[in-house]
Protein backbone atom coordinates (compact mmCIF):
# COMPACT_ATOMS: atom_id res chain seq x y z
CA UNK A 1 0.00 0.00 0.00
CA UNK A 2 1.48 3.42 -0.81
CA UNK A 3 0.82 6.21 1.42
CA UNK A 4 -1.27 8.19 -1.03
CA UNK A 5 -3.89 5.20 -0.53
CA UNK A 6 -6.48 4.58 2.02
CA UNK A 7 -8.34 1.43 3.66
CA UNK A 8 -11.85 1.89 4.51
CA UNK A 9 -13.38 -0.37 6.81
CA UNK A 10 -17.27 -0.82 6.62
CA UNK A 11 -19.75 0.79 9.34
CA UNK A 12 -23.02 0.70 10.78
CA UNK A 13 -24.06 4.34 11.28
CA UNK A 14 -22.92 8.06 11.01
CA UNK A 15 -23.19 10.86 13.67
CA UNK A 16 -22.68 13.76 14.82
CA UNK A 17 -22.13 17.73 13.96
CA UNK A 18 -19.65 18.57 11.06
CA UNK A 19 -19.09 22.30 10.13
CA UNK A 20 -17.53 22.38 6.84
CA UNK A 21 -14.88 24.27 5.20
CA UNK A 22 -15.69 27.55 2.99
CA UNK A 23 -17.71 26.70 -0.19
CA UNK A 24 -14.69 26.49 -3.30
CA UNK A 25 -17.20 28.01 -5.79
CA UNK A 26 -17.39 31.22 -3.55
CA UNK A 27 -13.75 31.36 -2.10
CA UNK A 28 -12.26 31.05 -5.96
CA UNK A 29 -14.91 34.19 -6.61
CA UNK A 30 -14.40 36.55 -3.36
CA UNK A 31 -10.86 36.14 -4.03
CA UNK A 32 -10.37 37.06 -7.45
CA UNK A 33 -13.02 39.93 -6.98
CA UNK A 34 -11.16 40.90 -3.78
CA UNK A 35 -8.01 40.91 -5.87
CA UNK A 36 -9.62 43.41 -8.34
CA UNK A 37 -11.50 45.61 -5.76
CA UNK A 38 -10.80 48.77 -4.10
CA UNK A 39 -9.59 48.56 -0.58
CA UNK A 40 -9.18 45.26 1.86
CA UNK A 41 -11.04 41.42 1.32
CA UNK A 42 -11.20 40.18 4.63
CA UNK A 43 -12.64 36.58 4.36
CA UNK A 44 -13.31 33.95 7.33
CA UNK A 45 -14.02 29.93 6.50
CA UNK A 46 -11.97 30.36 3.16
CA UNK A 47 -11.92 27.13 1.23
CA UNK A 48 -8.82 24.67 2.45
CA UNK A 49 -8.56 22.93 -0.60
CA UNK A 50 -5.89 22.94 -2.99
CA UNK A 51 -8.30 24.29 -5.72
CA UNK A 52 -8.32 27.78 -3.83
CA UNK A 53 -4.85 27.61 -3.20
CA UNK A 54 -4.03 27.67 -6.70
CA UNK A 55 -6.43 30.74 -7.36
CA UNK A 56 -4.74 32.33 -4.55
CA UNK A 57 -0.82 31.06 -6.25
CA UNK A 58 -1.94 32.70 -9.66
CA UNK A 59 -2.98 36.29 -7.65
CA UNK A 60 0.19 36.41 -5.80
CA UNK A 61 1.83 35.82 -8.96
CA UNK A 62 -0.44 38.50 -10.64
CA UNK A 63 0.80 41.05 -7.74
CA UNK A 64 -2.15 40.74 -5.57
CA UNK A 65 -0.58 40.83 -2.00
CA UNK A 66 -2.67 38.48 0.37
CA UNK A 67 -2.07 36.93 4.03
CA UNK A 68 -3.78 33.93 5.22
CA UNK A 69 -3.80 32.68 8.95
CA UNK A 70 -5.82 29.38 8.30
CA UNK A 71 -9.58 30.13 7.37
CA UNK A 72 -8.70 33.45 7.80
CA UNK A 73 -7.74 35.62 5.08
CA UNK A 74 -7.02 39.12 4.11
CA UNK A 75 -6.88 40.02 0.41
CA UNK A 76 -5.63 44.15 -0.33
CA UNK A 77 -7.31 44.84 -3.81
CA UNK A 78 -5.15 46.33 -6.61
CA UNK A 79 -8.43 48.49 -8.36
CA UNK A 80 -9.03 46.22 -11.62
CA UNK A 81 -5.67 46.85 -12.68
CA UNK A 82 -3.16 43.13 -11.58
CA UNK A 83 0.76 42.88 -12.44
CA UNK A 84 2.23 41.15 -15.66
CA UNK A 85 3.53 38.21 -13.96
CA UNK A 86 6.53 36.68 -14.99
CA UNK A 87 6.68 33.18 -14.64
CA UNK A 88 3.52 31.36 -16.03
CA UNK A 89 0.32 31.04 -13.51
CA UNK A 90 0.31 27.64 -12.16
CA UNK A 91 -3.68 26.70 -11.84
CA UNK A 92 -2.87 23.41 -10.79
CA UNK A 93 -6.02 20.62 -11.15
CA UNK A 94 -8.22 23.44 -10.74
CA UNK A 95 -11.01 23.73 -13.87
CA UNK A 96 -12.63 27.14 -12.06
CA UNK A 97 -9.31 28.84 -11.55
CA UNK A 98 -8.10 28.83 -15.15
CA UNK A 99 -11.80 29.70 -16.84
CA UNK A 100 -12.56 32.39 -14.17
CA UNK A 101 -9.59 33.94 -14.28
CA UNK A 102 -9.25 33.71 -17.96
CA UNK A 103 -12.19 36.38 -18.03
CA UNK A 104 -10.16 38.93 -15.22
CA UNK A 105 -6.62 38.57 -17.67
CA UNK A 106 -8.69 38.71 -21.02
CA UNK A 107 -9.28 43.25 -19.51
CA UNK A 108 -5.34 43.62 -18.39
CA UNK A 109 -3.13 44.71 -20.57
CA UNK A 110 -0.19 42.24 -20.54
CA UNK A 111 0.14 38.66 -21.91
CA UNK A 112 0.05 35.49 -19.54
CA UNK A 113 0.47 31.77 -19.38
CA UNK A 114 -1.90 29.49 -17.71
CA UNK A 115 -0.55 26.05 -16.77
CA UNK A 116 -2.14 23.13 -15.48
CA UNK A 117 -1.66 19.62 -13.80
CA UNK A 118 -1.92 16.29 -16.06
CA UNK A 119 -6.01 16.45 -15.65
CA UNK A 120 -6.24 20.61 -16.21
CA UNK A 121 -4.17 19.81 -19.51
CA UNK A 122 -7.22 17.47 -21.02
CA UNK A 123 -9.91 19.88 -20.04
CA UNK A 124 -12.06 21.48 -22.79
CA UNK A 125 -10.92 25.62 -23.07
CA UNK A 126 -12.54 26.21 -26.45
CA UNK A 127 -15.88 27.37 -24.23
CA UNK A 128 -13.74 30.21 -22.91
CA UNK A 129 -11.79 30.95 -25.58
CA UNK A 130 -14.17 32.23 -28.73
CA UNK A 131 -16.63 34.22 -26.42
CA UNK A 132 -13.07 36.50 -24.85
CA UNK A 133 -11.82 36.01 -28.01
CA UNK A 134 -15.21 37.55 -29.38
CA UNK A 135 -14.54 40.08 -26.54
CA UNK A 136 -11.24 41.43 -28.00
CA UNK A 137 -8.78 38.91 -25.68
CA UNK A 138 -6.47 37.01 -27.91
CA UNK A 139 -5.36 32.93 -26.61
CA UNK A 140 -3.37 30.62 -27.80
CA UNK A 141 -3.76 27.13 -26.84
CA UNK A 142 -2.97 23.16 -27.27
CA UNK A 143 -4.78 21.03 -29.91
CA UNK A 144 -8.29 22.84 -30.53
CA UNK A 145 -8.00 24.60 -26.78
CA UNK A 146 -6.85 22.52 -23.89
CA UNK A 147 -3.86 24.22 -21.49
CA UNK A 148 -1.67 25.78 -21.43
CA UNK A 149 -2.83 29.01 -22.58
CA UNK A 150 -1.49 32.30 -23.88
CA UNK A 151 -3.56 34.95 -23.29
CA UNK A 152 -2.90 38.49 -24.59
CA UNK A 153 -5.68 41.15 -22.86
CA UNK A 154 -6.91 43.65 -24.71
CA UNK A 155 -9.50 47.16 -24.43
CA UNK A 156 -12.68 44.80 -24.60
CA UNK A 157 -15.52 45.17 -26.14
CA UNK A 158 -19.12 43.84 -24.74
CA UNK A 159 -21.06 40.67 -26.47
CA UNK A 160 -24.46 39.23 -26.22
CA UNK A 161 -23.24 35.46 -25.85
CA UNK A 162 -25.41 32.41 -25.78
CA UNK A 163 -23.79 29.56 -24.14
CA UNK A 164 -23.41 26.31 -25.98
CA UNK A 165 -23.10 24.08 -22.38
CA UNK A 166 -24.58 25.20 -19.24
CA UNK A 167 -21.21 26.19 -17.44
CA UNK A 168 -21.17 28.62 -14.40
CA UNK A 169 -17.27 28.61 -14.86
CA UNK A 170 -18.07 30.05 -18.38
CA UNK A 171 -20.65 32.31 -17.10
CA UNK A 172 -18.48 33.81 -14.35
CA UNK A 173 -15.66 33.95 -16.65
CA UNK A 174 -17.41 36.47 -19.16
CA UNK A 175 -19.33 38.30 -16.56
CA UNK A 176 -15.56 39.31 -15.29
CA UNK A 177 -14.57 39.96 -18.21
CA UNK A 178 -18.08 42.19 -18.89
CA UNK A 179 -16.22 44.14 -15.91
CA UNK A 180 -13.56 45.42 -18.51
CA UNK A 181 -15.86 45.78 -21.67
CA UNK A 182 -17.24 49.07 -23.24
CA UNK A 183 -20.62 48.38 -23.19
CA UNK A 184 -23.18 45.86 -22.27
CA UNK A 185 -22.31 42.26 -21.43
CA UNK A 186 -25.23 39.82 -21.79
CA UNK A 187 -24.64 35.91 -21.48
CA UNK A 188 -27.91 33.37 -21.69
CA UNK A 189 -27.46 30.11 -20.50
CA UNK A 190 -29.34 26.81 -21.61
CA UNK A 191 -30.65 25.89 -17.93
CA UNK A 192 -29.20 28.13 -14.86
CA UNK A 193 -26.56 27.33 -13.15
CA UNK A 194 -24.92 27.89 -10.15
CA UNK A 195 -25.21 31.76 -9.22
CA UNK A 196 -22.18 32.42 -7.39
CA UNK A 197 -20.32 34.79 -10.12
CA UNK A 198 -23.90 37.19 -9.72
CA UNK A 199 -24.28 37.36 -6.27
CA UNK A 200 -20.46 37.55 -5.70
CA UNK A 201 -20.36 40.73 -7.95
CA UNK A 202 -23.17 42.11 -6.84
CA UNK A 203 -21.30 41.98 -3.07
CA UNK A 204 -18.76 43.58 -4.42
CA UNK A 205 -20.92 46.64 -5.17
CA UNK A 206 -21.41 45.91 -9.10
CA UNK A 207 -24.81 46.25 -10.94
CA UNK A 208 -25.54 42.91 -12.54
CA UNK A 209 -29.15 42.47 -14.22
CA UNK A 210 -30.54 38.98 -14.07
CA UNK A 211 -33.79 37.48 -15.67
CA UNK A 212 -34.46 34.02 -15.92
CA UNK A 213 -31.26 32.66 -17.60
CA UNK A 214 -30.25 35.46 -19.16
CA UNK A 215 -27.79 37.91 -17.37
CA UNK A 216 -25.98 41.30 -17.87
CA UNK A 217 -23.23 43.51 -17.17
CA UNK A 218 -22.61 46.82 -17.47
CA UNK A 219 -18.32 47.47 -18.35
CA UNK A 220 -16.38 50.05 -16.28
CA UNK A 221 -17.98 49.55 -13.01
CA UNK A 222 -15.41 49.53 -9.53
CA UNK A 223 -15.67 46.83 -7.18
CA UNK A 224 -15.39 47.74 -3.38
CA UNK A 225 -13.70 45.27 -0.78
CA UNK A 226 -16.10 43.28 1.26
CA UNK A 227 -15.57 41.33 4.62
CA UNK A 228 -17.66 37.74 4.49
CA UNK A 229 -17.44 34.41 6.44
CA UNK A 230 -17.98 31.64 3.34
CA UNK A 231 -20.70 29.79 3.77
CA UNK A 232 -19.47 25.70 4.29
CA UNK A 233 -19.46 23.99 0.83
CA UNK A 234 -22.48 21.85 0.58
CA UNK A 235 -20.56 19.56 -2.80
CA UNK A 236 -18.30 18.51 0.02
CA UNK A 237 -21.38 17.87 2.75
CA UNK A 238 -22.38 16.04 0.03
CA UNK A 239 -20.39 12.91 1.09
CA UNK A 240 -21.35 12.98 4.74
CA UNK A 241 -24.95 13.51 3.52
CA UNK A 242 -25.20 10.71 1.36
CA UNK A 243 -23.30 8.25 4.17
CA UNK A 244 -26.04 9.12 6.79
CA UNK A 245 -28.37 8.41 4.62
CA UNK A 246 -27.18 4.62 3.86
CA UNK A 247 -27.55 4.07 7.71
CA UNK A 248 -31.42 4.28 9.03
CA UNK A 249 -30.43 5.17 12.45
CA UNK A 250 -27.83 8.13 11.22
CA UNK A 251 -28.08 11.54 13.09
CA UNK A 252 -26.29 14.20 11.14
CA UNK A 253 -26.32 17.94 12.14
CA UNK A 254 -24.48 20.56 9.90
CA UNK A 255 -24.58 23.87 11.07
CA UNK A 256 -23.63 27.20 8.54
CA UNK A 257 -24.09 25.18 5.27
CA UNK A 258 -24.68 26.86 1.71
CA UNK A 259 -28.34 26.17 0.92
CA UNK A 260 -28.13 28.89 -1.89
CA UNK A 261 -30.81 27.07 -4.55
CA UNK A 262 -28.71 27.04 -7.58
CA UNK A 263 -26.96 24.19 -5.39
CA UNK A 264 -29.21 22.50 -3.10
CA UNK A 265 -30.72 20.19 -5.55
CA UNK A 266 -29.19 17.28 -3.64
CA UNK A 267 -31.37 18.37 -0.82
CA UNK A 268 -34.25 17.45 -2.93
CA UNK A 269 -32.91 14.69 -4.50
CA UNK A 270 -32.03 13.53 -1.16
CA UNK A 271 -35.52 13.80 0.69
CA UNK A 272 -36.86 11.97 -2.39
CA UNK A 273 -34.80 9.17 -1.89
CA UNK A 274 -36.11 8.62 1.96
CA UNK A 275 -33.65 10.77 3.71
CA UNK A 276 -35.31 12.75 6.41
CA UNK A 277 -33.88 16.72 6.05
CA UNK A 278 -34.75 19.42 8.32
CA UNK A 279 -33.40 23.15 7.57
CA UNK A 280 -32.80 25.60 10.62
CA UNK A 281 -31.22 28.85 11.35
CA UNK A 282 -32.10 30.09 7.59
CA UNK A 283 -29.85 33.38 7.07
CA UNK A 284 -28.47 35.35 4.13
CA UNK A 285 -24.96 36.70 4.07
CA UNK A 286 -24.20 38.94 0.43
CA UNK A 287 -26.71 37.19 -0.99
CA UNK A 288 -25.98 33.64 0.00
CA UNK A 289 -28.54 31.35 1.76
CA UNK A 290 -26.74 29.53 4.41
CA UNK A 291 -28.20 27.32 7.57
CA UNK A 292 -28.06 24.33 9.14
CA UNK A 293 -28.95 20.53 8.07
CA UNK A 294 -30.44 18.15 10.54
CA UNK A 295 -30.35 14.45 8.51
CA UNK A 296 -31.78 11.29 9.37
CA UNK A 297 -31.13 8.10 7.49
CA UNK A 298 -33.73 6.23 6.10
CA UNK A 299 -34.15 3.33 3.57
CA UNK A 300 -33.11 4.65 0.19
CA UNK A 301 -35.65 4.33 -2.98
CA UNK A 302 -34.63 5.38 -5.93
CA UNK A 303 -33.68 8.52 -8.23
CA UNK A 304 -34.04 9.36 -11.35
CA UNK A 305 -31.65 12.15 -12.28
CA UNK A 306 -31.33 14.51 -15.82
CA UNK A 307 -32.35 17.55 -18.14
CA UNK A 308 -31.93 20.05 -15.64
CA UNK A 309 -31.08 18.34 -12.02
CA UNK A 310 -28.14 16.75 -13.68
CA UNK A 311 -26.75 20.24 -14.87
CA UNK A 312 -27.62 21.44 -11.25
CA UNK A 313 -26.04 18.56 -9.53
CA UNK A 314 -22.93 17.62 -11.82
CA UNK A 315 -20.73 17.64 -8.94
CA UNK A 316 -22.80 15.20 -6.39
CA UNK A 317 -23.37 12.74 -9.05
CA UNK A 318 -20.69 10.66 -8.85
CA UNK A 319 -21.38 10.36 -4.47
CA UNK A 320 -25.30 9.89 -5.74
CA UNK A 321 -24.31 7.27 -8.05
CA UNK A 322 -21.79 5.26 -5.96
CA UNK A 323 -25.01 4.90 -3.17
CA UNK A 324 -27.66 3.47 -6.28
CA UNK A 325 -26.67 0.16 -5.82
CA UNK A 326 -27.93 0.43 -2.06
CA UNK A 327 -30.99 2.19 -2.99
CA UNK A 328 -33.76 -0.01 -3.46
CA UNK A 329 -35.59 0.83 -7.07
CA UNK A 330 -31.22 2.25 -8.56
CA UNK A 331 -30.43 5.27 -9.80
CA UNK A 332 -30.03 6.24 -13.26
CA UNK A 333 -28.49 9.36 -14.82
CA UNK A 334 -28.69 10.72 -17.87
CA UNK A 335 -28.07 14.26 -19.99
CA UNK A 336 -24.69 13.95 -17.76
CA UNK A 337 -22.41 14.22 -20.61
CA UNK A 338 -20.03 16.81 -18.83
CA UNK A 339 -19.02 14.63 -15.97
CA UNK A 340 -16.94 13.01 -19.25
CA UNK A 341 -14.78 16.45 -18.91
CA UNK A 342 -14.82 16.69 -15.35
CA UNK A 343 -11.06 16.08 -13.58
CA UNK A 344 -11.48 12.59 -14.39
CA UNK A 345 -14.00 11.00 -16.79
CA UNK A 346 -16.64 10.74 -13.78
CA UNK A 347 -18.61 8.29 -15.75
CA UNK A 348 -16.19 6.15 -16.54
CA UNK A 349 -14.55 6.49 -13.74
CA UNK A 350 -17.88 5.59 -11.35
CA UNK A 351 -18.60 2.64 -13.45
CA UNK A 352 -15.17 1.02 -12.94
CA UNK A 353 -14.87 1.16 -9.81
CA UNK A 354 -18.63 0.25 -8.92
CA UNK A 355 -17.90 -3.17 -10.80
CA UNK A 356 -14.64 -3.55 -8.95
CA UNK A 357 -17.54 -4.12 -6.16
CA UNK A 358 -19.14 -6.45 -7.91
CA UNK A 359 -21.96 -3.95 -9.07
CA UNK A 360 -24.46 -4.19 -12.22
CA UNK A 361 -23.95 -1.16 -13.88
CA UNK A 362 -24.90 0.26 -17.31
CA UNK A 363 -22.79 2.75 -18.70
CA UNK A 364 -24.48 5.52 -21.39
CA UNK A 365 -22.53 8.43 -23.12
CA UNK A 366 -24.28 10.62 -21.50
CA UNK A 367 -24.79 8.84 -17.98
CA UNK A 368 -25.06 5.44 -15.92
CA UNK A 369 -27.81 3.20 -14.96
CA UNK A 370 -26.96 1.11 -11.50
CA UNK A 371 -30.40 -1.20 -10.16
CA UNK A 372 -30.91 -1.31 -6.59
CA UNK A 373 -30.92 -4.13 -3.99
CA UNK A 374 -26.93 -5.15 -4.72
CA UNK A 375 -24.30 -6.43 -2.38
CA UNK A 376 -20.89 -4.63 -2.83
CA UNK A 377 -18.04 -6.25 -1.86
CA UNK A 378 -14.51 -4.66 -0.86
CA UNK A 379 -12.27 -3.91 -3.60
CA UNK A 380 -9.10 -1.97 -5.03
CA UNK A 381 -10.52 1.20 -6.33
CA UNK A 382 -8.50 3.96 -8.21
CA UNK A 383 -9.24 7.25 -7.52
CA UNK A 384 -8.20 8.24 -11.01
CA UNK A 385 -6.73 11.62 -9.54
CA UNK A 386 -9.79 12.66 -8.80
CA UNK A 387 -11.10 14.13 -5.50
CA UNK A 388 -14.97 13.75 -5.54
CA UNK A 389 -14.14 10.05 -7.07
CA UNK A 390 -11.93 9.37 -4.17
CA UNK A 391 -14.55 10.82 -1.45
CA UNK A 392 -17.64 9.02 -3.34
CA UNK A 393 -15.99 5.81 -2.95
CA UNK A 394 -15.15 6.50 0.63
CA UNK A 395 -18.66 6.56 1.07
CA UNK A 396 -19.71 3.24 -1.24
CA UNK A 397 -17.22 1.39 0.60
CA UNK A 398 -19.06 2.21 3.98
CA UNK A 399 -21.93 -0.52 3.12
CA UNK A 400 -19.50 -2.87 1.65
CA UNK A 401 -18.67 -6.34 2.89
CA UNK A 402 -14.88 -6.71 3.40
CA UNK A 403 -12.21 -3.60 3.27
CA UNK A 404 -11.52 -1.03 0.38
CA UNK A 405 -8.75 0.28 -0.91
CA UNK A 406 -8.46 3.58 -2.62
CA UNK A 407 -5.25 4.22 -4.51
CA UNK A 408 -4.57 7.71 -4.80
CA UNK A 409 -7.18 9.15 -2.42
CA UNK A 410 -5.18 11.65 -1.18
CA UNK A 411 -6.46 13.15 -4.59
CA UNK A 412 -9.24 14.81 -2.12
CA UNK A 413 -7.06 17.78 -1.17
CA UNK A 414 -8.12 19.26 -4.10
CA UNK A 415 -11.40 20.51 -2.34
CA UNK A 416 -11.40 18.60 1.27
CA UNK A 417 -8.48 17.78 2.73
CA UNK A 418 -9.99 16.19 6.07
CA UNK A 419 -12.20 14.70 4.56
CA UNK A 420 -11.17 11.42 5.63
CA UNK A 421 -10.22 12.35 9.27
CA UNK A 422 -13.63 13.97 9.94
CA UNK A 423 -15.14 10.80 8.35
CA UNK A 424 -13.66 8.32 10.41
CA UNK A 425 -14.72 10.88 13.54
CA UNK A 426 -18.45 10.62 12.46
CA UNK A 427 -18.71 6.87 11.90
CA UNK A 428 -19.96 4.25 14.34
CA UNK A 429 -18.52 0.78 13.70
C1 LIG B 1 -18.14 25.33 -10.84
C2 LIG B 1 -18.92 24.94 -11.88
C3 LIG B 1 -19.02 23.55 -12.35
C4 LIG B 1 -18.52 22.58 -11.29
C5 LIG B 1 -17.21 23.00 -10.70
C6 LIG B 1 -17.33 24.38 -10.06
C7 LIG B 1 -18.13 26.75 -10.47
O1 LIG B 1 -18.21 23.40 -13.49
O2 LIG B 1 -18.42 21.28 -11.81
O3 LIG B 1 -16.82 22.07 -9.70
O4 LIG B 1 -17.63 27.10 -9.38
O5 LIG B 1 -18.62 27.55 -11.27
P1 LIG B 1 -18.73 23.80 -14.96
O6 LIG B 1 -18.93 25.24 -14.99
O7 LIG B 1 -17.65 23.34 -15.88
O8 LIG B 1 -20.00 23.00 -15.13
Amino acid sequence: MQSNDIVIRPAKGLSGSVRLPGDKSISHRYAMLGGIAEGTTKLENFSTGADCASTLGCLRSLGVKWERNGGSIAIQGRSSKLQAPNSPLDCGNSGSTIRMLSGILAGQDFTSELVGDESLSRRPMARIIAPLEMMGAKIEARDGGRPPLRLTGSHLKAIDYKLPVPSAQVKTSLLFAGLFADGTTRIEEPIQTRDHGELALQAFGAQVDRRMREVSINGGQKLQAIEATIPGDISSAAFFLCAAGLFPNSQLTVPGLLLNPTRARLLDMLIGLGVRITMADLQEHHGELIGTLQVQGGSLKGARIRGGDSAALIDEIPVLAAIGPYTSDGVEIRDARELRVKESDRIASVAKNLRLMGAEVEEFDDGLRIPGGQRLHGASLDSFGDHRIAMAFAVAALRAEGDTQIQGADAAVISYPEFFKVMEGLLER
